[in-house]
């Protein structure tokens, strides 16, 4: 049984969600976990505490207030007591009380006591997932390290289509597992990712960038660093917090990038480039702020930078594993397999960035992973899981 031995506290927060986390509870006590249920007040209106009692075999527990004399020992006790704290579903409210660390029932009492760590299952109607306040309550608590798990895509209970759908209860146990039995399969691999993308400068106010949000590339570098690996990850300027454990190089441009790459890459067992470097810089840089022309045009000059990857795979050594990335808008697979001879990788993860739900600036990635044996295309999937999945299959070359 996986899950023997480990405490699981679940919170269930006011959602129609709410029922799924009732077969989340009896796949946990199958694996082996003890759970411990507590509802919100608006938890009960969807889901009878009865049922998460049977189910548990625990007595639930509903309101902070119902029996004064105990609650504060309760709620300390239960906080302690967690390997892991899953809220599920959890709404916008339990977030931003999350976020503003408010303490004013006994769900989110319990959860600002706990030292355990934290996974959000979010459920919502899509306008209230989207909207800015719970978009950066949920930035906010990623930075603290709360993990999540979706919401998904799909048809929402209030009718609409979109974003909000609490992840299947399978998704959540897989996510739980992970956090309470991690892999450590790459323990004492030293890997080198880069994420993000350049900037070439044109004059002291304007560069040449693309949309690249450093995503992928983070996912690849946490999920490293999750299974046991020594991470350093050269990140061009992106919005994403500084990830924990992991050594973190910053640079601007493609030349800053290829001197940092290769400074370092020779010292790494596993390289995986999913930055995007821009292709063409200014042949010149104006010194000063560029004027409008008189004709109403400019013409800019640009020259091709360094093909970092390429000159890495120069310089490739024996038992070194090396993994692309290809951002095609067609021919995807032909153009990633030339890619994949040229610049020497061992393995490369193929991405039509025009394709729903895939590549720049999103939270989910399609990808085809192609070496010189296979060719094999996963569904759409969160970038964490494509960091994982990647990982599975470079752990395996890195074994031959
Ligand atoms: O950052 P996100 O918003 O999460 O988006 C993810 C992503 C779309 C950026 C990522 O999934 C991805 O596809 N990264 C590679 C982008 C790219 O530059 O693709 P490319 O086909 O142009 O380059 C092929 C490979 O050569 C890549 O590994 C790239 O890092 C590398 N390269 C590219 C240009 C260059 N001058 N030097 C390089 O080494």
């Amino acid at each position: 049984m996986p899950l023997e031995g480990k405490c699981v506290v679940l919170g269930v927060t006011g959602g129609i969600a709410a029922y799924k986390a009732c077969e989340l509870t009896s796949r946990l006590r199958k694996a082996g976990a003890e759970v411990f249920v507590i509802m919100t007040k608006n938890a009960c209106q969807f889901v009878a505490p009865l049922t998460f009692e049977t189910l548990s075999n625990h007595p639930v527990t509903t309101d902070t207030f119902a029996r004064p004399e105990t609650w504060e020992v309760e709620h300390i006790a239960l906080a302690k007591r967690a390997d892991v704290f899953v809220i599920a579903p959890a709404t916008a409210n339990i977030l931003a009380k999350m976020a503003c660390g408010i303490a004013d029932d006994m769900l989110s009492t319990t959860v600002l006591a706990t030292k355990a760590p934290i996974l959000a299952a979010p459920a919502m109607n899509t306008g209230m997932w989207e909207n800015v306040a719970t978009r950066q309550n949920a930035e906010t608590l990623k930075a603290r390290g709360v993990h999540f798990v979706g919401p998904e895509g799909g048809f929402l209970a209030c009718g609409d289509t979109g974003a909000g759908r609490m992840s299947e209860p399978g998704d959540i146990f897989a996510a739980i597992e992970k956090i309470l039995c991690p892999r450590r399969d790459l323990e004492h691999v030293r890997v080198l990712v880069t994420a993000g993308p350049t900037r070439e400068k044109l004059d002291p106010v304007r560069y040449i960038t693309n949309r690249s949000s450093g995503k992928m590339g983070y996912a690849i570098a946490e999920a490293a660093r999750d299974r046991g690996a020594r991470v350093t990850l050269i990140s061009g300027p992106v919005n994403l917090p500084k990830p924990q454990g992991i050594d973190c190089v910053k640079v601007n441009s493609t030349q800053d990038l290829y001197n940092e790459m290769m400074a370092r890459c020779q010292e790494h067992d596993l390289v995986i480039q999913a930055a995007a470097p821009a292709d063409f810089t200014p042949e010149k840089v104006s010194e000063q702020k560029i004027k409008k022309q008189g004709d109403g045009k400019l013409t800019l000059i640009l020259t091709q930078t360094p093909d970092i990857a390429k000159a890495v795979g120069k310089k490739k050594r024996p038992g070194q594993v090396l993994v692309g990335f290809a951002a095609e808008t067609e021919n995807v697979t032909e153009n990633a397999e030339s890619k994949l001879a040229n610049k020497n990788l061992d393995m490369i993860a193929a991405n039509d960035v025009t394709a729903a739900g895939a590549g720049f600036d999103v939270d989910t990635n399609v990808v085809t992973f192609i070496t010189k044996e296979k060719t094999e295309t996963l569904p759409c999937m969160p970038k964490r899981q494509v960091a994982d999945e990647l990982l599975d299959r470079a752990a395996r070359l890195l074994s031959r």
